[in-house]
């Protein structure tokens, strides 16, 4: 890998004093850990009874694996008093498959359940063969870049003077994000999903907010777990989303202290997983021109696929 890494294109953040490095390994960037575990996870043996929750970061992955959690746990827990959500972080319920892959093969939930940032041509073999079935969370892209910009400089310790989002805004433009370019991304899944619609749900982050209830249906049917006309006048479809709720996630103690061993490297805060949930925040940030570069942009990488982003 050490040979490879001077062979592939790199890029380095250029925020005061912290060096974050990316290389774009297989069409997409990351830090060289996530490549390596990337590749780990590439033996993953997928079985068709799978559900494998991809997203690009800042989309609404945590949002997505509580929902997911509690539709198919809803037997075992009474959601409205005793959930494992109230005392766990969404990310440790159900496990990215890029992350550890030996604790994915003793499956400590029981779950059919695995979610991922992977782009859909990186993923295992497995998972296209054994024909399982995958959730595709997306999200206003220019949201998607503020959330990430805060994500990234949260991470890094840097307060908004030192880190700025003029730089973000280029990097991102160029396709620099982690699992980036981030078009590809929703290209490659939305592409995968026309030639096998049967397997695929792509769920809106707008929608699933201004329509919690009918999306919240719709992913339950989709994972094989329909929500019965019982269950929804007895509030349990209701108890679910009031759960998942940005409100009430974020105002638990364990997702606001904590932290979060992912990809094993460093201890990311929980909280950093809870900032704003906020519809159209990109607003405060992006001058006319970034908007206008980025809805150009955004048209040209989309245009034929008939997946409407703005
Ligand atoms: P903002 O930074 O815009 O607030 P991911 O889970 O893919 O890392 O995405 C994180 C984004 O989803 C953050 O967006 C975060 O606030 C938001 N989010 C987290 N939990 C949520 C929830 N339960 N409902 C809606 N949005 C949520």
């Amino acid at each position: 890998m050490k040979e490879l890494y001077k062979t592939l294109p790199q890029h380095t953040y250029s925020w005061s004093l912290v060096i974050v490095t990316l290389y774009k390994y297989q069409g997409f960037w990351n830090a060289q850990h996530i490549h390596e575990n990337t590749i780990l996870a590439q033996s993953y043996e997928a079985q068709p009874s799978d559900v494998l929750l991809c997203s690009c970061p800042k989309s609404g992955t945590t949002w997505l694996k509580a929902l997911s959690f509690a539709i198919l746990t809803r037997e075992k827990f009474n959601h409205a008093s005793a959930s494992p959500l109230l005392t766990t972080f969404p990310h440790d319920c159900i496990l990215f498959l890029e992350n550890r892959l030996e604790k994915i093969k003793e499956n400590p939930s029981g779950l059919p359940l695995l979610a991922t940032h992977l782009r859909y041509s990186s993923l295992p073999k497995s998972v296209i063969t054994s024909n399982c079935k995958i959730v595709y969370m997306y999200r206003n892209i220019k949201d998607v870049l503020v959330s990430y910009y805060h994500f990234v400089r949260e991470l890094v310790s840097l307060s908004v003077e030192d880190a700025p989002f003029e730089e973000a805004f280029d990097d991102f433009c160029q396709g620099i994000s982690s699992f980036g370019p981030h078009w590809d991304h929703i290209r490659e899944y939305w592409k995968a999903s026309q030639e096998r619609p049967d397997r695929f749900l792509f769920l809106k982050y707008e929608d699933l907010k201004k329509d919690a209830s009918s999306n919240v249906k719709q992913l339950a049917k989709f994972v094989g777990c329909p929500f019965s006309v019982e269950e929804e006048k007895s509030g349990v479809l209701g108890n679910i989303i009031k759960l998942c709720s940005f409100d009430s996630l974020s105002n638990l103690e364990v997702n606001k202290s904590g932290k979060y061993q992912a990809y094993g490297i460093f201890g990311l805060e929980h909280r950093l997983f809870f900032r704003k949930a906020k519809d159209g925040d990109w607003e405060n940030y992006f001058t006319d021109e970034m908007k206008e570069k980025i809805d150009k942009l955004i048209d040209e990488k989309m245009s034929g696929t008939g997946l409407v982003l703005k």
